[in-house]
């Protein structure tokens, strides 16, 4: 029988784990079995073949939830047990340059895991809401004065699922 994929996310104000939610969907779609937590609930690795990791870019860094389940799983996540990742992020329409930004803050946060070999590795669009600003970020006019943003496609982020269901299919069997 064919191992079992955990969905792990983290996230602040809900859109990652929108995105997460569809990510599973998708996947589920392609026959695979799957199973969603958040990522600080998730207590064992054991049973899975693989985990996709999906959690928030927040002042250039990736949630702390992630850095600590990288951690925390190292032993687990070098032995055979497949990851991909998403980051949500950008939420402001800008070029193609600021996604390559967005971007490099991943690769810089993962590469504080040189032991980490990914099979995928996705930014996403974020989604902003000023009404969801919690304290202390609800005290900064230039932030609760920006309008409410959604730069989530879900026609890409259903096709990157779709990708990494086939190449979890081909992996795992
Ligand atoms: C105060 C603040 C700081 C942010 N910093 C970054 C950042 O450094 N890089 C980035 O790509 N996105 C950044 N974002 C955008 C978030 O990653 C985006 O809104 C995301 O969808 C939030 O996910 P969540 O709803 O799951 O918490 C920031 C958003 C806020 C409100």
């Amino acid at each position: 029988m064919q191992k079992k994929i955990l969905i792990a996310y983290a996230t602040r104000t809900g859109s990652t784990q929108e995105v997460a939610e569809a990510v599973a969907v998708t996947l589920c779609e392609s026959g695979l079995e799957v199973d969603i937590q958040p990522m600080r609930n998730v207590r064992t690795l054991k049973g899975y073949g693989a985990v996709v990791l999906g959690a928030p870019l927040y002042m250039f860094h990736w949630h702390k939830d992630a850095l600590s389940f990288l951690s925390r799983y190292r032993e687990v996540l070098t032995d055979g047990l497949l990851v991909a990742i998403f980051a949500s992020g950008p939420f402001a329409k800008g070029d193609e340059k600021e996604w390559q930004e967005v971007r490099k803050q991943l690769d810089q946060e993962l590469a504080k895991f040189a032991w980490l070999r990914p099979i995928a590795v996705e930014i996403v669009g974020g989604k902003f809401d000023p009404a969801k600003l919690s304290f202390p970020l609800n005290l900064v006019p230039a932030l609760k004065q920006m309008p409410a943003s959604d730069l989530r496609d879900w026609t890409v982020i259903r096709a990157w699922a779709s990708n990494l269901a086939a190449k979890l299919q081909s992996a795992l069997s």
